[in-house]
């Protein structure tokens, strides 16, 4: 029962995204947005389960993508974490607290495998829309509209130089802010709580839209869950 380890490491060690969140009410909530996803029978981090069938997302996000993406990229960070962090002082530590403590290959291979538990569970093939809720007043309140997030969200995408991740974050009084981060940077390193974030690495995008990172900015949205997203808020 997977599903179940998962809930358990997350209601004790998940802390800054379910636990904080002010929308996280019930533990069904908290299961929906658990990231920090190690099994308690092997200590080893796994891979958050795809909450999607791998050409589910297509056109957007294409099959081929997806199993590269998550089946290739995302597996090799997960098990580049697992072996890095034996005999170290992060063995027996939960995802965030690696992520906000180390550095180098742990730090890279740490963050790479919480940022794509963030990305991979943003995602449905019915989604699109806007968030609702307070999520969508503290959106409106701190960018003026929708739109206008979306307009400066794609545009600091496009501003990250090589590879890296663009951030909606939130600070611990919820204050909203837009976040440009290299290579494998999550806004928890900033004293900061992720609420969405888009991979800008060409291998989230190359197959599908070539070097056309724009175009898959501007796609992506058709398949935000702002059910789940709305939830880390
Ligand atoms: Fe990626």
């Amino acid at each position: 029962m997977k599903v179940l380890h998962y809930l358990l490491i997350g209601i004790v060690s998940l802390g800054t995204i379910s636990c904080t969140s002010p929308n996280a009410e019930n533990e069904e909530d908290t299961n929906e947005l658990i990231t920090n996803t190690k099994n308690i029978e092997t200590m080893k981090f796994e891979k958050v389960a795809l909450p999607y069938a791998t050409d589910a997302l297509a056109p957007v996000i294409g099959k081929e993508t997806m199993e590269l993406h998550y089946g290739k990229h995302h597996q090799a960070y997960v098990d580049n974490l697992n072996k890095l962090i034996v005999g170290t002082e992060f063995e027996n530590a939960d995802l965030e607290t690696i992520v906000k403590k180390s550095d180098g290959a742990i730090f890279n291979n740490a963050g790479q495998t919480l940022n794509h538990n963030i990305y991979f569970t943003s995602f449905s093939p019915n989604g699109g829309g806007e968030p609702q809720g307070k999520l969508a007043e503290a959106i409106d309140s701190k960018f003026g509209s929708f739109e206008k997030f979306k307009e400066e969200f794609v545009a600091a995408g496009l501003g990250v130089f090589g590879s890296g991740w663009v951030w909606l974050a939130k600070d611990d009084k919820g204050n909203l802010s837009i976040e440009k981060e290299p290579n494998a940077g999550n806004p928890l390193t900033k004293g900061l709580t992720p609420i969405l974030g888009l991979d800008v690495w060409e291998h989230s995008y190359y197959l599908d839209y070539q070097n056309r990172r724009a175009d898959h900015l501007k796609e992506v949205w058709k398949i935000l869950d702002w059910e789940v997203i709305s939830k880390r808020y």
